[in-house]
């Protein structure tokens, strides 16, 4: 019996966001609209979504002993999720400076801060929450020997998830400790093809590519088309549910998350995938990260 449907280890960032008519070019310089100071970091927002679908949730991060970092544990907690594994200090809090126009697609960019201060030693100290979660995700915001430590300290039968973002090339190891891997068209290309990102042909493709370097299962997110997944049994897609969307900051992550915790609780990866779709695209009718989340309730009524 495991006390968590799912320990994250990952990032926590106050979102600084601007809405703005179109981003500026090099050079260039654009007024938007009035500041907003949302929580955010994918670490954190997954373990949001994950809690307000209900699942027994617990995050492994790092914040600074700050205002945001106090916003980000605040909207842990009224969330549900176990912050015992929050840890205070090192660096100011993660930030993520974020665009938004008004079709709601967003730009990014993170300053790590004390995520990037969540070091392997923090993972080896936390070995009794890994071996109490039944899927344990990461993603990319936090060092990548982090991540690998993590890996290396799974327990037997814990199920790990990866949405390797900001994308990187990924060691064997933790490729083909993935179940699945998780990655917008985007990462897919990042990790096929490197930094360049350089890769032809068409999404079913590079689900079979993905999956050939070794993760156990792949799950390719499409947006508005919704997904792909792969495994040893071929490649299934997965539709989505059509909405208007506001502010898709966030939305993947809210995906990964009810993946998770569908996998979880038995369903298949179609099943799961299906599911998380619908909650990514709850996301995205509300402004912001976390505060965009729904509850389990709200998805059924989608
Ligand atoms: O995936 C969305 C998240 O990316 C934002 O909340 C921001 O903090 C960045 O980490």
């Amino acid at each position: 019996m495991y006390a968590y449907d799912l320990l994250v280890v990952g990032s926590a960032n106050a979102d600084l966001v601007v809405e703005v008519e179109r981003r500026p070019a090099a050079g260039e310089t654009v007024l938007g609209g009035d500041l907003a100071t949302h929580p955010g970091g994918k670490g954190a927002n997954q373990a949001v979504a994950a809690a307000r679908l209900g699942a027994r949730t617990a995050l492994l991060a790092r914040v600074g002993d700050d205002a945001h970092g106090g916003l980000l544990l605040d909207s842990q907690r009224s969330a549900g999720v176990d912050t015992a594994g929050v840890l205070v200090g090192g660096a100011p809090t993660g930030v993520a400076l974020i665009t938004v126009d008004p079709s709601g697609d967003n730009s990014i960019v993170v300053s790590p801060g004390a995520n990037g201060r969540l070091t392997p030693a923090d993972v080896r100290a936390a070995t009794g929450l890994l071996g109490a979660s039944r899927v344990v995700s990461a993603q990319l915001e936090i060092p990548l020997e982090t991540v690998v430590e993590v890996v290396r300290n799974l327990t037997p039968g814990s199920r790990f998830v990866l949405n390797p973002s900001p994308p990187a090339p990924l060691p064997p190891e933790v490729l083909a400790a993935c179940d699945p891997l998780i990655v917008n068209e985007h990462e897919a290309k990042v990790i096929l093809g490197g930094a360049d990102g350089d890769v032809s042909g068409e999404p079913a493709d590079w689900a079979r590519l993905l999956l050939a370097k070794g993760p156990r299962s792949v799950v390719v997110t499409l947006g508005a088309d919704g997904a792909l997944v792969a495994d040893g049994r071929g490649v299934t897609a997965v539709p989505s549910v059509r909405v208007a969307a506001v502010d898709t900051t966030g939305a993947g992550d809210a995906f990964t998350a009810a993946l998770a915790v569908r996998l979880g609780a038995g369903a298949s990866l179609p099943e799961a995938a299906a599911y998380a779709a619908r909650v990514g695209a709850a996301a995205v009718t509300r402004r912001g990260a976390q505060d965009s989340y729904p509850t389990a309730e709200e998805v059924e009524a989608l």
